[in-house]
């Protein structure tokens, strides 16, 4: 058994060293969540994407789903100027430097994504969260850059 757990952890070390998953897979559902708090950002990407799916049944209107990231100190101001610039603008503020990237607003059954630089999320805290009002405090996680 130890044998075995050793062999998988060097065959996990060894692909993780030739190609770093540079992206990962991310769902919001009718719940108004998120199926991870947590993103493992390999330093070795230079651009890392976040692939959002709503397994859901809700239209994006009410339960409307997406990602943005950003420091994590700017989160709770980022979603309340987004609230204001509404669903045509993806709920984020146009304009806004904090955001680093962000995804558009999706409902039931969509997709999208989001993909931005390793660069921009270096040397301090950063998250991903909804910007759909009312929807950050919970549908909330953060990058773990390792
Ligand atoms: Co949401």
């Amino acid at each position: 058994m130890l044998k075995t757990l050793f062999a998988l952890g060097l065959l996990a070390g060894a692909s993780s060293a030739l190609a770093a998953d540079c992206s990962a897979e991310l769902e919001g559902n009718d719940m108004m969540q998120y199926n991870k708090n947590e993103i493992d950002v390999p330093k070795s990407c230079k651009e890392f994407t976040i692939n959002l799916k709503h397994p859901g049944s809700l239209a994006k209107a009410m339960m409307g789903h997406n990602v943005v990231i950003a420091k994590s100190a700017d989160v709770q101001a980022i979603a309340s100027d987004g609230s204001g610039a509404g669903l045509d603008a993806d709920y984020v503020k146009p304009g806004d430097t904090r955001v680093v990237a962000h995804s558009k607003v999706i409902g039931a059954g969509e997709t999208t994504s989001v993909t931005f630089p390793i660069a921009k999320i270096e040397g301090d805290d950063y998250a991903f969260f909804c910007s759909f009002p009312g929807h950050y405090s919970i549908m909330k996680g953060t990058l773990k850059l390792q």
